[in-house]
């Protein structure tokens, strides 16, 4: 069997002027393991915050991300009630259920993905797409009707490598949770949502504005650098008649 384009743990960067890649595991390339796969392995396994995470019992690398955003805007309050949309696998459940003291007897948060994913104590999971018609009745109805204080959205549409058809995608994942959150939150609440570098559209922007007296964009550190992904952070529901009075159609 031919070495080419085998690493193992002893290789070291050949060569002056190579850059050290800081790695301390690498990857052996094996039979039917793409180049890529190898890469998306070999980034896993040094990333210091999936060994975080794994060491602190988070479902995801992407629980930190909820938790530096919260850290800078406290959003998350004892008694929230919160909506996850595109929750799998769960990091972001399990980080609300910790900020609001839900539990399996009161669950506060309700957690929307059409895939499949395991229970987390004190989120009601329903396994569905958020753009599905009955979607937004199905999330209140988990929610025993109460309007939340919280919607947060994560999603992301699966990549297609073409840029404009990843952020159009992902852009009106994130139009649609605005849409909703305006919708259901109670006066006072918050809205998180993922967009591209860029940040926010600017229809979307104002909407925000609009609704919501203050609208930030954060990139936490613990997003990586070279993703193009960034949070827009939306505090201070107005409510559906201050808003309207606002000059809201
Ligand atoms: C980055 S992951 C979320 C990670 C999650 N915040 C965590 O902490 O584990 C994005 C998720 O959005 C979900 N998603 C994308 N579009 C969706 C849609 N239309 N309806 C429901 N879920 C969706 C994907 O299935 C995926 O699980």
């Amino acid at each position: 069997m031919s070495d080419k384009g085998k690493t193992t743990g002893s290789d070291k960067p050949k060569g002056k002027g190579r850059a050290d890649t800081g790695l301390k595991v690498k990857v052996k390339t094996a039979r039917g393991r793409t180049a890529s796969s190898v890469r998306w392995l070999q980034r896993q396994l040094n990333d210091p915050y999936v060994v975080k995470a794994r060491k602190e019992g988070w479902r995801s690398r992407a629980a930190f991300k909820l938790i530096e955003i919260d850290e800078k805007y406290h959003l998350l309050k004892p008694g929230n009630r919160v909506v996850d949309l595109g929750a799998a696998p769960g990091g972001w459940c399990q980080v609300a259920a910790k900020k609001t003291g839900s539990t399996p007897g009161n669950p506060l948060i309700v957690g929307i993905d059409y895939l499949e994913m395991d229970g987390v104590p004190g989120v009601a999971l329903l396994q569905k797409d958020f753009l599905d018609e009955d979607a937004p009745a199905a999330l209140m109805a988990a929610l025993g009707g109460h309007a939340p204080d919280v919607v947060l959205s994560d999603m992301a549409a699966p990549t297609t490598g073409h840029h404009k058809t990843d952020h159009l995608r992902t852009t009106h994942l994130c139009e649609v949770a605005a849409a909703f959150a305006v919708d259901v939150l109670r006066p006072g609440g918050a809205f998180v949502a993922k967009v591209f570098r860029g940040g926010t559209e600017n229809e979307l922007l104002a909407m925000l504005k609009q609704n919501f007296a203050q609208v930030f964009h954060f990139k936490p550190p613990s997003s990586r650098q070279e993703s193009v992904e960034m949070y827009v952070v939306a505090r201070g529901f107005k409510g559906r008649q201050e808003a309207a009075e606002d000059g809201r159609p």
